[in-house]
């Protein structure tokens, strides 16, 4: 069983490609997929890079030319829930893209993929525990040890939370909380916005792979998104993946 890990932030996937050992590197089109064994697993492990399409060309080279038979997917993403604060964790147990609307055609809803029939992609269930039960480790165990107290301070990051929901995608930055008052308005128990969860899920979905996404809270989709976003991602964020995806490696089945 070889596991795909795609990161969205290359602050996180050069940490965690980093420590894979036994390792290979192939260059294909833009991007470094390093192979080998991380926490005793076979993994493959990508920077994703930013957008929907650049997400499920990686997704779909890690499955078609790698063999990944699942995939984790980390990154930030900011908070459309009131509820979250900077440094909370969300994990997808769906993946809508927010930009999709084919319902010009009466044959389709909104955020309906076309000829899929489907708005929301589910994430894999059994993914999703251990997503969450690492996640609660490394937060509550391990994240002190890990990240000097003066860089949690600065977001007043104390005790984050987990919080299991919809993750929303587009190919947009939002720093506009209308914008996000109106995603939330449209899409039920949506959680967070990002740029390429619901790309991944796709194609994982087209390919029968199961999957999970999890993203760390860097800022809350508003004015200030600009200024927290690349602090939260140049001091935090890739502690919060490797704390996490090295978490699941050790409990996953393979
Ligand atoms: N990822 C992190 N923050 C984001 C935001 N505000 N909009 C879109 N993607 C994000």
């Amino acid at each position: 069983m070889k596991i795909g890990i795609l990161s969205a932030m290359p602050e996180e996937n050069n940490l965690i490609s980093s420590k894979i050992e036994q390792r290979s590197v192939t260059s294909l089109g833009t991007r470094d997929y390093v192979e080998g064994t991380l926490a005793g697993k076979k993994v493959i492990a990508a920077f994703s890079r930013w957008g929907k399409v650049a997400a499920a060309q990686a997704a779909t080279t890690m499955i078609t030319k790698f063999g990944a038979e699942k995939i984790i997917f980390t990154g930030v993403a900011g908070a459309a829930s009131p509820e979250l604060e900077i440094g909370d964790v969300v994990i997808g147990r769906d993946l809508i893209q927010h930009d999709m609307d084919a319902s010009a055609i009466p044959a389709f809803q909104r955020f309906e993929i076309p000829l899929l029939g489907i708005t929301h992609f589910k994430a894999d269930h059994e993914l999703i525990q251990i997503a969450e039960e690492a996640a609660r480790e490394y937060l509550h165990t391990i994240l002190s040890g890990d990240i000097p107290i003066s860089s949690l301070e600065k977001y007043g990051i104390h005790s984050p939370n987990i919080i299991l929901g919809t993750i929303a995608t587009g190919d947009q930055f939002i720093a506009d909380e209308e914008k996000i008052r109106a995603l939330r308005a449209d899409i039920p128990n949506l959680k967070c916005i990002e740029m390429e969860g619901a790309a991944v899920a796709q194609v994982c979905h087209e390919h029968q792979v199961p999957f999970v996404v999890i993203r760390a809270i860097s800022d809350k989709a508003n004015a200030n998104a600009i200024h927290d976003f690349p602090h939260f991602v140049s001091s935090i964020v890739r502690h919060y993946s490797y704390g996490i995806v090295s978490g699941m490696l050790k409990k996953v089945n393979s």
